[in-house]
């Protein structure tokens, strides 16, 4: 029974029913529209906190980018002319449940030949044939944060010399980016390093005009509780973790490489979490299909 002391009219406190969202919008629309009352978006404070992580989430990403690593080795060695897509992703995916991921980061991503020049191809269905390249882009959730990882692989076990010539100028971008990490920069400043490594270094690859133009999206993003975290844009602090992610697609050779690796930013540069998964192209050969 409400009492006089304690009775609304007597405490003259601003009662309403929590989830009533409608009554909660209102109550702010009128709290908000007092000029004693200065409202603040409390979004950007939240995504500056969301993006650096402390050393709990860092164990965390850092568990699952490791799996994720497991993962695409287990996936490499699995690799066969004529093995589906779907098999592939299946070997990875087991790896990830078996090393303790809750779940995927995202739908995986397998794709042969032409397949792995659509960037969100998830179908996963396709035969692989000796001649293919294979995108595989998959990772595992670990404590409910995500990593984000992509291998490219000839899935004869051999690059030929164009997929080679084409994957080294990735990996090239790759690494120019990753050697420019340090707090202070940005990702928007990093996304122009990639770009200008695959325009200086094409030598006649993409023809006259380089390979810039098949470079259709961004170098990085940041990950966290979502495998696309909050980004405000602004500068990188130690503790940040994102994605670097080069790729080239021609689909007209049915050839797209992407490689993309996990790395958290330190006070001096970078630490790269998902190095588990080899990138160099003759590492990569000694394990697809063994
Ligand atoms: N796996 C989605 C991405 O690489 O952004
Ligand atoms: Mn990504
Ligand atoms: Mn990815």
């Amino acid at each position: 029974m409400v009492s006089e002391a304690n009775s609304p009219a007597q405490t003259g406190g601003l009662y309403f029913k929590r989830d009533a969202r409608h009554t909660q919008l209102e109550i702010l629309r009128q709290l908000t529209s007092r000029p004693t009352v200065k409202a603040k978006d409390l979004l950007p404070h939240l995504a500056v906190l969301r993006q650096v992580k402390d050393q709990d989430e860092i164990a965390r990403i850092r568990k699952a980018a490791e799996i994720s690593a497991a993962g695409h080795l287990a996936a490499m060695r699995a690799a066969r002319p004529g093995a589906y897509e779907y098999e592939i992703e299946a070997v990875a995916e087991m790896t990830f449940r078996k090393l303790g991921a809750e779940r995927l980061g995202y739908p995986s991503i397998v794709g042969s030949g032409i397949n792995g020049t659509t960037l969100h191809y998830d179908q996963n269905r396709a035969k692989t044939a000796a001649g293919d390249l294979i995108v595989m882009d998959m990772a595992a959730e670990f404590g409910y944060y995500s990593a984000d990882v992509t291998r490219t692989i000839p899935v004869t076990g051999t690059f030929t010399d164009r997929q080679r010539a084409i994957y080294n100028l990735v990996l090239g971008a790759q690494q120019a980016v990753m050697d420019s990490i340090r707090p202070g920069t940005t990702l928007g400043r990093l996304h122009m390093i990639s770009a200008a490594y695959i325009r200086d270094h094409s030598n006649g690859l993409c023809g006259a005009t380089g390979c810039e133009k098949y470079y259709i999206h961004g170098c990085c993003h940041h990950i966290g509780m979502d495998v696309h975290d909050v980004n405000t844009n602004g500068s990188l602090m130690a503790g940040m973790t994102f994605t670097v992610e080069p790729g080239i697609y021609l689909p007209e050779e049915k050839l797209g490489v992407r490689i993309e690796d996990d790395v958290l930013v330190t006070p001096t540069g970078y630490e790269l979490l998902s190095g588990g998964a080899p990138r160099k192209a003759e590492e990569v050969e000694k394990i697809v299909g063994r």
